[in-house]
């Protein structure tokens, strides 16, 4: 395992980063292509470790993909029919959205497939989908009774379901809805609270049907879907990176161009400037399908905040990134009903706390959240992003602010989302 020595003490951060692709849409991409008819081209994909993971499943499952070196990606696809039963395991790597989704697309299929991850999506909870899947009549089994992988599925005929998910969760739903699209009727889904809705605009986009109507979502089987041209915006879970490190790092300004803004993510926008950030959206292309703007942030003396209830969904992956904006802020934070921090790569509620703590942060975990006080003056240590990719974007942005040497284990994993981050940071350091 490797370390690396981060950038301390930094006095500013000034000029422009191009974020890149969004990856829960890069994702959905390749899928889409997949179980549509035609030739589905995909710009600006992201080829971070878990899209490229999501890529390497769909070709073993006989789908023809090309990538060409611009970040323009081709997919060959032939309707659901058009998957074929794969000789090999499929491997997600670190990639829930890629191990949940493919459950809902292999639902449908009349053959056997096997799915496995890394150590992390081995802790992932799986029962979540494999549960309403056996409803759908799905022949699914896995791990501890269903629970985690290795998973085998047998797909085939599928009845449709009205279902309330126990937890909100755009993977569980995503994974319900492309079962659904399979399923001989209408698909019911009812949602606790709404989260990320790119699949459901996808399905408009590739000239589906979806339904939502409060928090109901209702999706009619045998649709067909027909391939298009898809451009990625970029992904404003890495944005955040940069919005929290232009707020925190004295006499910043950054412009952050290309930012995904699908209000079902826009959380952190929110946060910002209830915590008295000085962010400007100052470009604002209304794309049909996906809204993408730039941004301007700028370092401003900030306040604690409460972030609690149906705002959760909407930054759910900016928890551990808020949570070190948040020992900048004069009083208290209060974040709550966070309690699937606890089941994303890591427990993100106990790495952010134990990591934060290391470099001198006042901060506590609760059953489902973390309460942080501030202001505080952070230190230098050995940290670790425990295989985390956020978590290791978080600490090197903590870094920038920490007096003293800042040591980085297991950096690597920032690959899974954002293979250039240190390249575009570095680019912002003065
Ligand atoms: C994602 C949904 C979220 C998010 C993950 C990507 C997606 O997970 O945390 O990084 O692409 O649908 P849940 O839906 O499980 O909350």
């Amino acid at each position: 395992m490797a370390s690396i020595k981060l950038k301390t003490n930094v006095n500013r951060l000034n000029g422009e980063v191009v974020i890149p692709g969004d990856k829960s849409i890069s994702h959905r991409s390749v899928m889409f292509g997949a179980i549509a008819h035609g030739e589905t081209t995909v710009t600006n994909f992201l080829p971070g470790e878990d899209c490229l993971s999501t890529i390497s499943c769909f070709r073993k499952l006989g789908i023809r993909i090309e990538e060409e070196e611009n970040g323009k990606i081709r997919i060959y696809g032939a309707g659901f029919e058009g998957l074929s039963e794969p000789k090999e395991v499929l491997d997600v790597g670190n990639s829930g959205t890629t191990i949940r989704l493919l459950m809902g697309i292999l639902a449908g299929r009349p053959f056997f497939s096997t799915l496995v991850g890394d150590e992390s999506i081995g802790k992932r909870p799986m029962t979540r989908v494999t549960i309403p899947l056996k409803q759908m009549g799905v022949k699914i089994d896995a791990r501890e009774n269903g629970a985690y992988t290795p998973i085998a599925i047998r797909g085939g005929n599928l009845s449709p379901i009205n279902y309330e998910l126990p937890v909100a969760s755009a993977q569980v739903k995503s994974a319900l809805i492309l079962a659904g699209l399979q399923a001989d009727g209408i698909t019911t889904i009812l949602e606790p609270a709404s989260t990320r809705d790119h699949t459901e605009r996808m399905i408009r986009q590739f000239g589906g049907e979806i339904a939502k109507n409060n928090q109901t979502i209702t999706v009619q089987g045998g649709q067909r879907l027909t391939a298009q041209d898809v451009h990625v915006p970029g992904d404003i879970s890495s944005a955040a990176f940069f919005l929290a490190a232009g707020a925190i790092v004295p006499n910043s300004e950054i412009v952050l161009k290309n930012v995904g803004l699908n209000p079902t993510r826009t959380g952190m926008i929110e946060v910002l400037k209830n915590m008295g950030a000085e962010l400007e959206i100052i470009s604002n292309k209304e794309n049909s399908f996906e809204p993408s703007g730039d941004l301007i942030i700028k370092a401003s003396n900030l306040k604690g905040t409460v972030i609690a209830g149906d705002i959760i969904p909407t930054l759910i992956d900016e928890i551990p990134i808020i949570a070190l904006m948040a020992t900048q802020a004069e009083g208290t934070t209060i974040i709550k009903d966070a309690e699937e921090l606890k089941v994303k790569e890591t427990n993100r509620i106990d790495t952010v706390v134990e990591e934060l703590r290391k470099l001198g942060a006042s901060i506590e975990a609760t059953a489902d959240g973390m309460i942080i006080n501030g202001k505080s003056k952070l230190t230098g240590g050995t940290v670790s992003s425990h295989g985390d990719h956020r978590i290791g974007m978080m600490l090197a942005i903590a870094a920038l602010i920490s007096d003293g040497e800042v040591i980085l284990e297991n950096p690597e994993s920032i690959s899974v989302s954002y293979p250039n981050f240190f390249t575009h940071l570095n680019q912002l350091i003065q």
